[in-house]
């Protein structure tokens, strides 16, 4: 999609633009916004609203075509609800409605004069980048294993937003921004619902490489030999009944100055979840492609750092592997002994994640992070805790945990990808007592997205760290089945507010 900024002044206006389609917003109660009222000289417009063929209603759409006193083909109006100021909420519905008629038209260009500047407690920044994510979700399509595709719509392929001459410039940065975090995302989606028999670590790992090359990252894929070496015991025992072989993948984006602490992102990288030799029932189980979305988050995020050239030393893990059950598969009951020293008993080969994930933790020590975020689709709990709207966020509970939690918090917030904080005290610890090793790889009944944090908790004491479990947030079941590229934007904010505080 191409995306531009528009200016307007006395000669050239919104009414004499050349244009497939003018988009400009109607407020509830039969309000015309400013751009609307500039561009009905003809009264037609106001005549529209008036006739109740358009309520206002955040969302809602009505398209006219060749409007008097308009140079542009049609004139799409679009509901902004009743708040003046529009509240993003709305704003976000506007948008959306805006970009869904525009997959469909048969227009080829359009311009959209909505009122970016006037949404409520959001920058000219934010409602650009709404926009702009809006028209990009809309557009992506997963038809890649269809030996059929479905016919593109033609769609609107070019699209300008009109901003004030002094708002230009943010809005252009804003584009840019926004277009890398959308191919981000879109990368992280494609992960995601591709099938495990092609999306395998193996493919993965290609799929590093090909983007270090690309964005110039430091790359390293580790192998079974090294893993061995490096005694991750604990995530090799995960690896036991497939014959997928595992990867572990670094990537380095040194774009800080080359004293600064990095982040260290890591990602779970299961790309196919049977439980191992404690299976998993059935129904659904094919969803458990989607346990790799953290690896995919990890690397979606690496598009977007590369795009951007983000000025922040960010490093990215990923752990992946397949938990496959087989006779050569590791068995209840079997103990293991993680990278860090400490033993565990698996007695529940299904509580895979927290396996491979804790030697991950280990390794990363190695690179004196600032911080470090680790991205799971950890536990079934989460879900229950929290459903499909709130990723969890688990961190220890002191002043620089907390700094960091509250980061996490309000980068999702700004961005609509929100996350939750949970708590991981002490008392929960107590729920991973092995009587024959040091730990037990799942708690006693109660709070399992907690006692799984608690196990990480464990691994994570040589730095600041934090745990999303995005076992509600990567994905969506149903009719409408698919990644959702969460939580990219969410870790993206993140990265470039602290990108900025370093400047
Ligand atoms: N990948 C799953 C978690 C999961 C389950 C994510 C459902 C999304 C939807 C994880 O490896 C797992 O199986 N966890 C178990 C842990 C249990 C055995 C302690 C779970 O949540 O049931
Ligand atoms: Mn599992
Ligand atoms: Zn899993």
């Amino acid at each position: 999609m191409d995306f531009s900024i528009k200016t307007f002044d006395a000669k050239s206006t919104l009414a004499n633009v050349k244009s497939g389609c003018v988009v400009v917003g109607v407020l509830e109660g039969k309000q015309l916004s400013a751009a609307a009222k500039a561009i009905d000289t003809s009264g037609e417009i106001a005549a529209a609203v008036k006739s109740g063929d358009i309520t206002g209603k955040a969302g809602s759409t009505l398209l006219l075509r060749r409007v008097a006193g308009v140079t542009a083909e049609r004139v799409l109006l679009v509901g902004l609800g009743k708040e003046t100021p529009v509240s993003l909420k709305d704003f976000g519905a506007a948008m959306r409605a805006v970009a869904h008629t525009f997959a469909k038209l048969g227009a080829s260009d359009g311009v959209i004069a909505l009122p970016f500047d006037g949404v409520k407690d959001s920058t000219v920044s934010q409602t650009i980048n709404c926009a702009v994510l809006s028209v990009q979700t809309e557009a992506y399509r997963f038809d890649e294993m269809k030996s059929k595709k479905e016919p593109v719509a033609q769609g609107v392929g070019k699209i300008s937003f009109a901003v004030a001459a002094g708002d230009a410039a943010a809005a252009k940065t804003s584009v840019a921004d926004s277009l890398a975090l959308a191919h981000g995302m879109a990368l992280t989606k494609d992960l995601g619902n591709l099938p495990p028999n092609i999306c395998t670590p193996t493919y993965l790992a290609t799929t590093a490489r090909a983007m270090a090359k690309d964005f110039k990252f430091g790359v390293e894929i580790l192998d079974r030999k090294q893993l061995e070496a490096l005694k991750m015991g604990s995530f090799l025992s995960v690896t036991n009944g497939s014959v997928e072989p595992p990867k572990f993948i670094v990537l380095k984006h040194m774009g800080g100055k080359a004293k600064d602490a990095p982040v260290v992102l890591v990602g779970k990288g299961i790309t196919f979840d049977s439980g191992g030799i404690s299976l998993k029932p059935g129904s659904g189980m094919d969803e458990m492609k989607y346990d790799m979305c953290g690896a995919a988050t990890v690397l979606g995020a690496f598009r977007a750092i590369g795009e951007l050239k983000l000025k922040l030393n960010v490093i990215g893990v990923i752990a992946t592997c397949e938990n496959m059950p087989s006779g050569s598969a590791t068995r209840p009951g079997d103990i293991v002994t993680s990278m860090s020293g400490q033993t565990i008993e698996v007695l529940n080969t299904d509580a895979e994640g927290r396996l491979v994930l804790c030697d991950a933790l280990t390794y990363v020590e190695r690179f004196k992070p600032a911080a470090v975020v680790d991205i799971a689709t950890l536990t079934g709990a989460c879900v229950v805790a929290l459903g499909n709207h709130n990723t969890g966020l688990f961190t220890r509970h002191d002043a620089a945990h907390d700094t960091l939690a509250d980061e996490l918090l309000a980068a999702g917030k700004i961005t609509g990808d929100t996350a939750w904080r949970m708590p991981i005290e002490e008392a929960y610890n107590d729920q991973l007592k092995s009587n024959f090793a040091d730990m037990a790889n799942i708690g006693t009944p109660g709070g399992g997205s907690i006692t799984a944090a608690a196990f990480l908790e464990r691994f994570t004491r040589q730095y600041t760290w934090a745990h999303l479990d995005i076992a509600g947030t990567a994905w969506k079941s149903g009719s409408a089945k698919g990644a959702t590229g969460r939580p990219v934007p969410l870790l993206m904010r993140f990265l470039q507010t602290r990108a900025q505080a370093v400047k």
